[in-house]
């Protein structure tokens, strides 16, 4: 019997080659949300560290537009070209869709070709799965280069009548580049959990396959985040601990080898227990809760950035990034971060803003080239028995409904554009 041997590459280090961050210009104050609930600054600040946080008032501001503003620094950082991905991966608990994946409307707006995409849905601990998938990626040889990001747009899923969610979250996105390399560094090791158990303490419960969205289902709320409060915190001061310990030893550190901790930037308090647990001084914490609030996903890589341009990471440093959230699920990495990138000249950005402009005009030929072909050539038809049984007017024992006649996606769905996010129209969050 013959054995297939598939051809092996070199086990390789990924490098966070480039970052980037994208977060919304307005901003929703404390003192903002105590007009509209019942709660005070002073609340809010001594249980959670929050003074304000940025709010997606702008329809333009989407969970993938959003992305593809931090995928877009990120790759300029980097020096690396849409095409030169071969992966993508968006984390995050507010797609743009159902489905299609927020990813692939990322992929198209970059214009990356070459690039599989997929969302990723593990709550807060999204962007640290992520990263840990991209730098599997890297190390087992198959891709070269992943995109991951973690955005979110949770304004759009709080009810900001539940002054015990709404002061909470935030919106933004952050993203980074892994690259592969043979020099030694980048991600150096992965830690994932979940605890399914507790999946009801942190939870969207309509608006999927248990629970379709129906009247009822909204008129009492069940499309808003719920949330356990006192078992989140209780299961969150337990497993940073835990899994900041179990990741540094994996990597082959202490936890005073390590410069910098990034952990999820969900509740001051939280992280205050975890320095307290590992007995590690405060100031090697990075926190930028109070300006963001919990940002899911994206908070970890968002605080990345802020950590970079603050001159808070230095080349060779090791960092751990530590997340929490609904799932239940946890997850932490080491980092040691790589060389300084060259600034990246003035050419670079022209050249990959016209990149931009040139991948929405081949999305829109495509577009056009679908419709066309389905005006010229009809849908289809089925060749085989078994495709024959898939269609509608069977399922339907006859009866054809109207909105079973073939329509083309781009009705449905139209391109979502990479405008600049730069200056989006102030409005009032939905706070009313
Ligand atoms: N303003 C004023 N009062 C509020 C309030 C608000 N925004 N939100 C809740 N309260 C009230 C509660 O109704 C409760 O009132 P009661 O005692 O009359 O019933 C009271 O404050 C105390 O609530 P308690 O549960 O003791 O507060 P806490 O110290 O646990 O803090 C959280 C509440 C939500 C801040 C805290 O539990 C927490 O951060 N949990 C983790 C949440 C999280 O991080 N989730 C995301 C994970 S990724």
């Amino acid at each position: 019997m013959g054995v297939i041997v598939a051809e092996r590459k070199t086990v390789r280090y990924a490098h966070v080659a480039g970052w980037g961050k994208y977060v919304p210009t307005k901003v929703v104050t404390n003192e903002d949300l105590s007009k509209s609930v019942e709660t005070s600054d002073e609340w809010i600040v001594s249980r959670t560290g929050i003074r304000e946080r940025r709010i997606a008032a702008s329809p333009k501001e989407t969970t993938a537009t959003m992305s593809f503003e931090a995928a877009r620094q990120a790759l300029q950082v980097a020096g690396v070209a849409p095409n030169d991905l071969g992966l993508i991966i968006v984390a995050t608990a507010t797609p743009e869709y159902s489905f299609p994946a927020t990813a692939c409307v990322v992929q198209d707006m970059l214009g990356a070709e070459n690039a599989g995409a997929f969302d990723l849905s593990a709550g807060c601990s999204g962007f640290m799965y992520a990263l840990a998938m991209g730098a599997q990626a890297i190390a087992s040889g198959a891709q070269s280069h992943v995109l991951v990001i973690g955005a979110e747009t949770l304004s759009r899923i709080v009810n900001w009548h539940d002054r015990e969610t709404c002061v909470l979250f935030g919106d933004g996105a952050g993203a980074v580049v892994l690259q592969g390399s043979d020099e030694p560094g980048g991600v150096l090791s992965t830690l994932l959990r979940a605890d399914g158990s507790g999946g009801e303490l942190l939870i969207v419960p309509a608006g999927g396959s248990h629970q379709p969205p129906t009247l009822d289902t909204v008129a009492t709320g069940q499309h808003y985040v719920r949330m356990n409060g006192r078992e989140v915190f209780r299961f969150a001061t337990r497993v940073m601990d835990e899994a900041t310990r179990k990741v540094v030893a994996d990597a082959g550190l202490t936890l005073e080898d390590v410069d910098l901790f990034i952990p999820h930037q969900a509740n001051l308090r939280i992280i205050q227990a975890a320095v307290r647990a590992l007995k590690m001084p405060m100031d090697k914490f990075f926190v930028n809760l109070d300006r963001y609030g919990n940002t899911s996903a994206a908070s970890i890589p968002i605080a990345l950035c802020e950590a970079v341009d603050a001159g808070r990471i230095k080349p060779g440093d090791h960092l751990v990034m530590v997340g929490f959230g609904a799932g239940l699920t946890w997850a932490a990495s080491v980092i040691q971060w790589g060389v300084p990138k060259p600034p990246v000249p003035a050419w670079r950005r022209t050249l990959d803003g016209l990149r931009y402009v040139a991948a929405g005009v081949r999305s829109r030929a495509r577009r056009l080239r679908r419709r066309l072909g389905a005006v010229l050539f009809g849908s289809p038809e089925p060749r085989t028995i078994d495709e024959g049984a898939h269609r509608p007017e069977r399922v339907t024992e006859g009866k054809l409904h109207a909105d079973a006649a073939p329509r083309t996606t781009d009705e449905g769905m139209p391109r979502t554009e990479p405008e600049s996010l730069a200056a989006p129209p102030v409005e009032e969050p939905r706070a009313e």
